[in-house]
């Protein structure tokens, strides 16, 4: 079943948790999205994940667009968020809409997802105007790292509780199709849940959202170093890496690899004529 903004919908009226994972590239989509998980996000995250930079803020609009557009070609049914990187939204209004429509458009991506609350409602309001659902996200926004000061959980004092519930409602307002919660008190989350119409999506929000979403290479045990507290690694994926990288190194060495079956073969009678020719 093709999974979309009203399907999503249906899922919280209903009660069924709504599944997301990060993806980056066609084959990975492509498991996924065989699996059945119900959206795909292709996180600016992919900064770090796929590029190896050490925060989300030097991802492009092309690196976004690529990497779309590759998990739009390996999944059929998932419903596919694309993020807007850091500068191609706040900039202006005109910005939002027409990097929103790139992301569409030669992505392939159903919704697009920004971050941030009341600042951004102009950017939500007139990309949502062009037919583009959007998913918001509040509360820990990596790309505000340097204003927080690291990454660092939201929404614990009165003050910032405060602020991020009532962001929750000015983005719905806006015309957001859903939200991602990052990084903020499970009860918080659970609150904001009840009161919105549209979805919450939580990653460190505890479980009273209406679905989860996760980074790939957190849940599937690839991420060496720190993997944050609110992670379950589901899979120990590395492991059988590693396994099976050092096997082909050993194996490549000892000769014991290509065997055979591996091999194309030729008839004598076609080796004897190129002897002949020698
Ligand atoms: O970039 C990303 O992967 C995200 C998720 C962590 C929600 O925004």
């Amino acid at each position: 079943m093709k999974n979309t903004v009203s399907t999503l919908m249906a899922q919280k009226q209903s009660g069924d948790k709504i599944t997301m994972l990060t993806a980056y590239d066609y084959t990975t989509a492509k498991i996924m999205d065989e699996c059945g998980v119900n959206a795909l996000l292709i996180g600016d995250s992919l900064g770090m994940v796929m590029l190896g930079y050490e925060n989300t803020l030097p991802v492009t609009m092309e690196d976004m667009i690529h990497h779309t557009a590759a998990v739009a070609r390996g999944a059929k049914n998932a419903f596919i968020v694309a993020d807007m990187p850091f500068m191609s939204y706040q900039t202006s209004v005109y910005d939002a809409v027409s990097n929103a429509g790139r992301l569409i458009k030669e992505g392939g991506a159903h919704a697009v997802k920004l971050e941030g609350g009341a600042e951004v409602c102009e950017q939500i309001h007139a990309i949502v105007n062009a037919s583009i659902p959007v998913v918001a996200h509040l509360g820990l926004t990596p790309q505000s790292v340097n204003v927080f000061g690291g990454c660092k959980g939201q929404g614990k004092s009165a003050e910032r509780a405060k602020q991020i519930f009532d962001d929750a409602l000015k983005i719905q307002e806006a015309g957001a199709c859903a939200v991602v919660l990052e990084g903020i008190p499970a009860k918080l989350a659970a609150r904001i849940t009840e009161k919105l119409t549209i979805p919450t999506i939580g990653i460190g929000a505890g479980s009273g959202c209406d679905g989860q979403v996760l980074v790939y290479q957190d849940m599937l045990g690839l991420t060496t170093g720190h993997v944050p507290k609110f992670v379950r690694q589901f899979a120990e994926v590395r492991s059988v890496m590693v396994q099976g990288i050092e096997s082909y190194i050993r194996e490549t060495k000892s000769g014991a690899f290509p065997a055979e079956e591996h091999t194309y073969s030729i008839s004598d009678e076609v080796l004897s004529a190129l002897d002949a020719e020698e």
